[in-house]
């Protein structure tokens, strides 16, 4: 708004008023543009890990047939790196439950994760990891287990009467890399 004062003081104020309101209208849009950015990028990077299909199967029952999947299901890919085939069954993770997946720290992991039966929730606690196993499909994900320790594998979808006892542990070994 421009002043209709001919006083020269009145003048000087407007002039300044205007000037910081143009600032502080300036500045809060660049912290409402940083803060929105922020939040996508935390968003992505720390809570939107998306599982990408791998492989979807006409017949449910073929993942379970898959070589990947017999034995220990752990495979090394590189120096510190490893593919683990998880298959959940009611009410087992497979490695896991029975025998704890070991690995050391800093295992870089990619996860392929199918179920035998119904759907199941793989998530890893303390870890961004969580992806639902579902029959005939094979999931994947991968993580870096930088801090050695205990990680439990928990089912967080309902699967039956054993449901909150379907979980698996993963044991982090040695140091972490400072
Ligand atoms: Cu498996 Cu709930």
């Amino acid at each position: 708004m421009h002043s209709t004062t001919s006083d020269p003081f009145e003048q000087r104020f407007h002039a300044a008023a205007q000037r910081h309101e143009r600032a502080w209208v300036f500045i809060s849009v660049a912290m409402i543009a940083v803060l929105f950015i922020a939040a996508v990028y935390l968003v992505v990077h720390d809570y939107g890990v998306v599982a990408k299909t791998a492989r979807i199967y006409a017949d449910p029952n073929t993942p379970a047939t898959l070589a990947d999947f017999q034995g220990s299901g752990v495979k090394q890919t590189g120096p510190n790196s490893y593919s683990v085939y998880e298959m959940g069954r009611i009410w087992s993770w497979t490695p896991g439950t029975a025998t704890p997946l070991t690995l050391p720290a800093g295992a870089h992991v990619t996860f392929y994760v199918t179920s035998g039966d119904v759907l199941h929730g793989f998530e890893i606690q303390g870890t961004s990891i969580n992806l639902t196993a579902i029959p005939g499909v094979v999931g994947h994900v991968s993580y870096t287990f930088d801090k050695p320790g205990t990680y439990y594998i928990i089912c967080n979808e309902y699967c039956g009467a054993g449901h909150q006892a379907m979980i698996g542990k993963i044991i982090i070994t040695g140091r972490a890399k400072a």
